[in-house]
């Protein structure tokens, strides 16, 4: 059902209100067919940027190009990308159908057996071909959703630009929706760009992700890259629970790993790409660290004591006291049933070097691609 193409460049792209910056010097790439996601906290830019590449919003810097070619003079009607909005806005006095074909109605190439059958193409694309005749106040929220999809899909856009489409919906229905959409667009083939604030939204759906703060994308790439490898803490901590710990920096390099101390351990760690700073911070996922009964002391570990744990069914929440008042946090799977760890267990923490992350100094912004 999509077109061929679909790339995406923004090139320097910024755009303020009066003196306030909403995107600063946006440089990404985006594939024909990929699923990109933009990903931020509130006010970070995202709508702003997806607004731009729509056309519905004028850059105050930089270019954007589509398909390899300037849009800057192409009216939002003319690009061949459509938007899905939060709020999904359909007409309350239209059928399902109609809806979905109204914006064939306005190409006028399009006859009338011809936007029946894409019509047709569409609502069977979402799987609500049995509720074509149904308005949309007796269609669940979910439901709804759908229909706004099948009238952007209907179109024939080589970009979809979707703005939170799923935050109107509950937990439940969102992640059925997550599946729904992500198979939606292995069918279609057309590029998707993505807005959420949910990172587990994000790192499940997405071919790549960028990561924005204050207008700026801090770091992009594969999830598996960003979440494994953040450059910074904000990075770390926005993807997902993070430890972040604070050590030295140590002179010497070891096959590309530095040398840090925390507390009186030396323990090597990967740096990330750009600067370090001398007295820097690293992080570790909890699922990465391990702990043992405090033994002869292991290579890349420092001593510890179990302070607290949090069950959680599959796995349980260890939070350990590490030298100098700093804690970890552990996640240990259930998967037996020696409970032999309470608070006050003296452990031996091994923190891998490959999973022991040196950030970039706070700022940085580097974005390999
Ligand atoms: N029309 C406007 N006039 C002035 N400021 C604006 C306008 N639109 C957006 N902004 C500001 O630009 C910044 C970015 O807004 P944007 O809507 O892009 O954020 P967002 O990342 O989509 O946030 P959310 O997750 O809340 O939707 C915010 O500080 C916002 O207040
Ligand atoms: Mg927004």
């Amino acid at each position: 059902m999509g077109q061929s193409g679909g790339s995406i460049e923004l090139r320097n792209l910024g755009k303020s209100y009066g003196d306030d910056p909403a995107v600063v010097d946006l440089n990404l790439q985006v594939e024909p067919g990929e699923f990109f996601s933009l990903i931020g906290p509130s006010g970070c830019g995202k709508t702003t940027t997806l607004r731009m590449i729509a056309g519905f919003e004028e850059p105050t810097t930089g270019e954007i190009l589509l398909d390899g070619v300037d849009v800057a003079a192409v009216p939002a009607h003319k690009r061949r990308v459509n938007t899905v909005f939060q709020s999904y806005a359909l007409f309350p006095h239209l059928s399902v159908e109609d809806n979905v074909g109204y914006g064939l109605r306005w190409q006028g190439s399009i006859d009338r057996a011809e936007r029946r059958r894409r019509v047709g193409e569409a609502l069977e694309l979402v799987q609500l071909t049995s509720y074509a005749k149904r308005r949309p106040h007796q269609l669940s929220g979910g439901q709804q959703q759908r229909v706004a999809l099948a009238r952007a899909l209907v179109l024939r856009p080589s970009v979809l630009l979707l703005d939170e489409p799923l935050g109107a919906l509950d937990a439940k229905l969102r992640k059925t929706l997550r599946q729904e959409l992500t198979s939606l667009h292995r069918d279609v083939g057309v590029t998707f760009v993505f807005v959420t604030h949910d990172q587990e939204e994000a790192l499940e759906m997405s071919d790549r992700l960028a990561v924005m703060e204050l207008g700026r994308v801090i770091q992009s790439g594969a999830p598996r890259e960003v979440y494994g490898a953040p450059l910074t803490a904000y990075v770390a901590d926005f993807l997902g629970v993070a430890n972040l710990l604070a050590v030295q920096c140590l002179d010497g390099r070891q096959d590309g790993l530095r040398r840090v101390r925390l507390g009186d351990a030396e323990l090597l760690a990967t740096p990330a790409a750009g600067d370090v700073e001398a007295d820097g911070h690293v992080v570790i996922r909890p699922e990465r660290v391990r702990l043992v009964a405090r033994g002869p002391r292991a290579v890349n570990s420092v001593a510890g004591t179990v302070d607290k744990l949090v069950y959680v069914g599959a796995t349980t929440h260890v939070v350990v006291r590490l030298p100098q008042d700093q804690v970890v946090q552990a996640l240990v799977v259930n998967d037996n049933d020696d409970d032999d760890l309470v608070p006050g267990t003296p452990v031996t923490v091994t923190l891998p070097p490959e999973a022991l992350r040196l950030l970039a100094k706070t700022g940085a912004g580097v974005t390999p691609r």
